[in-house]
């Protein structure tokens, strides 16, 4: 099937008590380790570029990699979504440049200017066939060039959201709950210790999720930075060279829960660059011989097909609704 919208996945996945991954593609091995495991799993997709993804490896063949894995991949949905675009123009580019789906995230400006931003993109998306992702709420941690302090983020105040999405006519709405961009994504400070002395994270505010889903029945939420950072890939990281001290995520336990509610779309990049990052370590570690890119590759786009599947399987519930 062509790429697709993400009205149809969101749908059902609201319907259906799951959530649909987006995960960040830069590059080929992670498309392919991506959709792969989505593939095989026959689980829908997000495969989403950001601002700097689009920097690094080129809009062009950022698109012409993610219509490769459409072919290959006959079975299952693939959506393609700008991530944190962050203007109109760069929206525009995206629609007008074989996106189906772009996000607007002027969440960080005042209220009624979000609105406006919001709305132009809408406007000029849906009469392109392309659906829009907007924010309400701030998240601390970073996003391309952009750094917001824990002290400057926000959550969504849910008495906004209908007025919102009412007055700008999006199509799904990303909330801050208390997730955060990156590999750190509280301090220990802000943590306690189980009896193992692991860090354990304050608990997401399901109360503000819940309250934005009463004001918007039936209408799909989406939570961004939402890796969970795994112990094993930090770990090994750290014995193979590596110095990611604290480094700490979501539980997979509270996204499982999330994701029956009303959240349609998980974010995650981070846990991709921890699974080729712990991947290539042990290679080089173990094979100090080795040069040719295709050696260390070929397992680190396993480790994130093992990764995703195993977040399609056990946290997002979204395999076999393809
Ligand atoms: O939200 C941020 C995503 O992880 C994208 O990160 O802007 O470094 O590509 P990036
Ligand atoms: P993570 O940094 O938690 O993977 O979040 C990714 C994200 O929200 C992309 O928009
Ligand atoms: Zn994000």
């Amino acid at each position: 099937m062509p790429l697709v919208t993400t009205t149809e996945m969101f749908k059902k996945a609201y319907d259906g008590g799951y959530a649909v991954g987006a995960f960040n593609v830069n590059n080929m091995e992670i498309v392919q380790g991506i959709t792969e495991a989505c593939q095989e799993q026959h689980a829908p997709v997000v495969l989403q570029v950001s601002k700097g993804a689009r920097a690094y490896a080129n809009h062009t063949y950022l698109v012409k990699m993610v219509e490769a894995a459409v072919i290959e991949c006959p079975d299952i949905p693939i959506a393609l979504h700008l991530d944190h675009g962050p203007d109109f123009e760069t929206c525009k580019a995206c629609i007008d440049g074989g996106f189906s789906s772009v996000m607007i995230d002027c969440s960080s400006r005042p209220f009624d200017e979000n609105v406006e931003e919001t709305k132009k993109v809408v406007e000029y998306a849906h009469a392109h066939g392309v659906v829009v992702e907007a924010e309400l709420g701030t998240l601390a941690g970073v996003e391309d060039d952009v750094k917001v302090s824990a002290a400057d983020s926000s959550y969504t105040h849910p008495e906004e959201v209908e007025e919102f999405v009412t007055r700008t006519g999006c199509d799904s709405l990303a909330i801050a709950i208390g997730t955060s961009h990156g590999a750190y994504k509280f301090t220990p400070e802000q943590c306690t210790r189980n009896a193992d002395g692991v860090l354990v994270p304050p608990p997401l505010r399901f109360d503000v999720l819940e309250e934005v889903s009463k004001r918007l029945p039936g209408f799909p939420i989406v939570l961004h930075g939402s890796s969970s950072v795994p112990r094993e890939f930090v770990d090994k990281i750290n014995k193979f060279g590596g110095k990611m001290p604290d480094a700490i995520g979501i539980p997979e336990e509270e996204l499982r829960h999330a994701a029956q509610l009303s959240v349609c779309k998980i974010n995650i990049d981070s846990d991709i660059r921890l699974a080729i990052t712990a991947s290539i370590r042990e290679h080089f570690a173990e094979h100090p011989d080795h040069f040719d890119p295709r050696q260390y590759l070929k397992p680190a786009r396993q480790a994130v097909k093992d990764m995703v599947t195993h977040k399609l399987i056990n946290v997002l519930g979204c395999n076999g609704k393809a």
